[in-house]
């Protein structure tokens, strides 16, 4: 039985982890707040959850996801995911996290900041690019014609293959972007973020709009630095 560690229960980590539990995965929830305040959660989603500490959490899982505002990234526990693959779902939002340089005049990226964090995990980027209810409800089986895929970005081939293995449990197929300085082709406001699974329609905005491999591949290859974007 695998067990997924999860830094942050908010939306994202609050749906990754009911997805995870209905593929089988034994998880360990954790926040800022302490693991009481998650027992609403826990008892939703039955057997399978837990509470703890995220320095606990970390320790717990195989695979740990940190999905926390990117602000509080240094607050990640270092030592307990050492050797260990982590899933960075981070963004960067200038009016809810410190204003950071590197990211301002792309020097870096959000995943490639936290693996700085974390010299001895193996960060791959995931998750970051779409809505949490449409990350819900655009799950599909393998084989299924309206299947979504993810992009991913990681420095570690193992590492990646880890995380193409876990999306595909959870109902996604992966792109790989490349490296994670390549993790920028999906960040916020480019062609592969949040709005290629929204889609038309009334129903768009909570249900989502599938988009296959070939949709995502478009996107990640269509992307520009913001500064390119500045200049139209
Ligand atoms: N919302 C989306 O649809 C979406 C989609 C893709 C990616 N993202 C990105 O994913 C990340 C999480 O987004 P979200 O919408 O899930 O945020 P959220 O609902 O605000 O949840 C954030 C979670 O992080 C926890 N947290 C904060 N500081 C922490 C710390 N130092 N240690 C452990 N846990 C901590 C919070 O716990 P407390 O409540 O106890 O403080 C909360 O459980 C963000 O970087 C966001 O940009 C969001």
């Amino acid at each position: 039985m695998t067990t997924l560690g999860l830094i942050g229960s908010g939306n994202i980590g609050g749906t990754v982890a009911r997805l995870a539990v209905a593929a089988g995965y034994e998880v360990v929830l954790s926040n800022s707040r302490g693991p009481e305040t998650l027992r609403d959660l826990v008892e939703d989603l039955g057997p399978r959850a837990r509470a703890a500490l995220p320095a606990e959490a970390a320790e717990a899982g195989d695979l740990v996801v940190v999905t926390i505002p990117l602000h509080a990234h240094r607050r990640v526990p270092v030592e307990p995911l050492a050797g260990k693959v982590v899933i960075d779902t981070e963004n960067y939002y200038l009016q809810r996290d410190e204003q950071i340089p590197e990211l301002d005049d792309e020097s870096t990226t959000t995943s490639e900041l936290l693996q700085r964090h974390l010299p001895t995990s193996r960060v791959v980027k995931a998750f970051n690019n779409i809505y949490f209810k449409h990350l819900l409800s655009l799950a599909r089986p393998a084989g299924a014609p309206d299947r979504s895929a993810l992009p991913i970005a990681g420095d570690d081939a193992e590492a990646k293959a880890t995380v193409t293995a876990f999306l595909d449990a959870l109902g996604y197929d992966a792109v790989d972007a490349g490296r994670l300085a390549e993790g920028w082709r999906f960040q916020r406001d480019t062609a592969a973020y949040a709005g290629l699974y929204f889609g038309q329609g009334p129903d768009a905005g909570e249900a989502g709009t599938p988009a296959d491999a070939t949709a995502v591949r478009a996107a990640l290859a269509a992307a520009r630095r913001y500064a390119d974007t500045e200049e139209d």
